[in-house]
């Protein structure tokens, strides 16, 4: 039997100078998606996946980030006066119910890995899930649902993994990939952002695991990896042997919000994919109609 994944953490502590000036005073994580912040998507996505207690790896600076999942009662006052009862529900920010909400500081920039083991207490000695925000995949099961449903099959340590251009391995963690089994695969190996000549194979981590507790030891060695920075991937790697590593291949388009052209790529596509039913239900046509008109002019 393996533990219910209950927490998750999201490491949103770095600076997102790649949309500045964007996010001069505004968290990366905040930038919208259609029309919730890129941080609601993944606190979204958590929630669908059972999670319950959502602990913030953040920086001082990011403030933006807790105030968005915290009460606003000002706010809600007005809204309610004005008997908008649909907008109030909004102000819930994607949070369930009796979520429990953790803020830990990241006090340096040393790495993904280093972020991950800032949480270690809040995490505790259970199983948990990380969300990186930037990479959001949609599909009618989130990402972190799906990887729920498979690590009640196999346990140990959980990596979503996608094939990307061979030429763009070394934006990622690479798999030196073992046998396949449905859409799992076993891993021999791990190796973070190899230079295209040195991967083991196109097969790439995103942004969603599933890690074992076992690995924050590992993560407090501090040993350095890629870029001189303390990696998750080697932790992973490290630990196979004492805890089973699996990358499973998701269903969904996934977009990196890390870089432009992702990001402007995931608006298009979630707000395309807001036809039929609730509110906005003409988004998608309405923006596909002024796309039409945009490439025909
Ligand atoms: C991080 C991880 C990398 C992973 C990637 C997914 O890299 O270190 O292994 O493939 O996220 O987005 P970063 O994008 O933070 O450089």
């Amino acid at each position: 039997m393996t533990q219910t994944i209950r927490k998750v953490v999201f490491p949103v502590a770095g600076l997102g100078t790649r949309f500045l000036p964007a996010t001069k005073a505004v968290p990366k994580e905040m930038l919208p998606v259609v029309d919730r912040p890129l941080i609601q998507w993944a606190v979204e996505e958590a929630a669908a996946a059972g999670c319950e207690e959502f602990i913030f790896v953040t920086s001082p600076h990011k403030g933006a980030i807790l105030e968005h999942f915290s009460p606003a009662p000002a706010y809600q006052q007005v809204l309610e006066a004005r008997g908008k009862h649909d907008e109030l529900a909004l102000l819930q920010a994607g949070l369930p119910e009796n979520a429990k909400i953790t803020e830990v500081f990241q006090d340096a920039p040393l790495g993904l890995g280093h972020a991950i083991w800032c949480a270690r207490e809040a995490v505790g000695d259970e199983p948990f899930a990380v969300i990186l925000p930037d990479d959001m995949v949609l599909h009618s099961t989130g990402c972190l649902s799906q990887m729920v449903k498979q690590y009640d099959q196999v346990g140990g340590n959980l990596v979503a993994i996608e094939a990307v251009p061979n030429d763009q391995t070394q934006r990622y963690g690479v798999l030196d990939p073992g046998p396949e089994n449905g859409a799992l695969v076993g891993v021999n190996g791990l190796v973070e952002k190899p230079a295209p000549a040195d991967a083991p194979s196109n097969l790439a981590i995103i942004g969603r695991y599933i890690l074992d507790p076992k690995v924050m030891a590992d993560l407090g060695a501090f040993n350095k990896g890629a870029g001189g920075e303390i990696q998750i991937t080697d932790s992973l790697a490290n630990l196979i042997g004492e805890v089973a590593l699996h990358g499973f291949k998701f269903e969904g388009a996934r977009y990196d919000c890390g870089n432009r052209v992702g990001f402007l790529a995931a608006n298009l596509a979630f707000a395309l994919s807001q036809s039929g039913a609730g509110g906005q239900s003409d988004l998608g046509e309405n923006l596909r109609s002024v796309l039409r008109d945009i490439m025909d002019s």
